[in-house]
């Protein structure tokens, strides 16, 4: 899922990069494989006070407002809405566009504090909930409302954010958001798209893809991206990483054996590709590799 960030209150760049995986989870379990974007403004209680008004006549500030693009008949969501996705074709985005979410940031934290979870787990919900209207979800009826919260629910947990926030996700959902995160990749000189999702014992995820470069040498690939992405985020204890690409399979190449290995000499490779699924242990990929320990020693 395209994100269409316009950040107009400063937010901790981690609940960004777990909210960019929730929006992919949430088109993953709704069973939308067109791409699809959305755009999501951040502001404060003043500016959704103001929009809330003007566009809902409410006059309030609140948490989350969404607006969609699609009008979905009674009872059907995005997942059985294909041909009325396709009219919202953006050729510029390549993707079909949803619509609008405003979320408020002080309602993000205040809310999780008041609820007694983390703003991580606020922001997620808040952001999956929006989404899910913008997918054809409302809970004015009971019955709805019972569908729309059964669909939040599966995609929190999805991303590891269950109402206990314990539950981890599973080797389906790291490797639909590897798959999500190929869709991102800059890859004009090869054409090989890969995505990465990299799981850390705490529950998050890193997403990357590969970036490649005028100059070629420069190229980074999706592993690489992910792992940086988390190391620099403060992460330190990684379970599995998945890694998707099309049509072969996109074992990790040599120097992304030896970055995993720094950090994660037990980790638990799974590839994917062309609906093939294979999975290595990295001590198998790499064996006798040379490490901190090596240095120690
Ligand atoms: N690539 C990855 O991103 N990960 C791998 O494990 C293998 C290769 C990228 C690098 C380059 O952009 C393209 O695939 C072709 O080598």
């Amino acid at each position: 899922m395209i994100l269409l960030w316009e950040i107009d209150t400063p937010i901790d760049p981690a609940l960004l990069s777990l909210m960019q995986a929730a929006a992919d989870c949430a088109l993953h379990m709704e069973g939308v494989t067109r791409p699809c974007a959305v755009s999501v403004r951040l502001c404060d209680d003043d500016a959704i006070h103001v929009i809330n008004r003007e566009h809902r006549g409410v006059d309030r500030a609140t948490d989350v407002l969404s607006f969609p693009t699609v009008s979905y008949p009674e009872g059907v969501t995005a997942g059985q809405a294909d041909k009325l996705l396709r009219m919202e074709w953006d050729d510029e985005l390549d993707a079909c566009m949803l619509g609008d979410l405003i979320l408020s940031v002080p309602h993000v934290l205040a809310q999780a504090e008041e609820y007694g979870h983390s703003p991580q787990r606020e922001a997620a919900y808040l952001l999956v909930h929006g989404i899910c209207h913008l997918m054809g979800y409302d809970h004015i009826e009971e019955n709805d409302k019972r569908r729309m919260r059964a669909m939040e629910e599966k995609i929190l947990n999805a991303v590891g954010m269950s109402r206990d926030e314990q539950a981890s996700i599973s080797d389906e959902t790291l490797l639909a958001l590897a798959i999500s995160a190929r869709e991102r990749s800059y890859s004009p000189y090869s054409g090989y798209a890969v995505g990465a999702a990299l799981l850390c014992a705490d529950g998050r995820v890193f997403q990357g893809c590969n970036i490649e470069n005028a100059s070629f040498g420069l190229t980074n690939c999706a592993e690489r991206t992910a792992m940086f992405k988390a190391i620099s985020e403060g992460a330190t204890e990684f379970t599995t990483i998945a890694i998707a690409a099309e049509k072969s399979a996109p074992w990790p190449c040599g120097a992304c054996r030896q970055v995993l290995n720094e950090f994660a000499p037990d980790i638990r490779v799974i590839v994917t590709w062309d609906g093939h699924v294979d999975q290595a242990p990295l001590a198998q990929l790499l064996p006798h590799g040379f490490g901190p320990k090596s240095l120690a020693e």
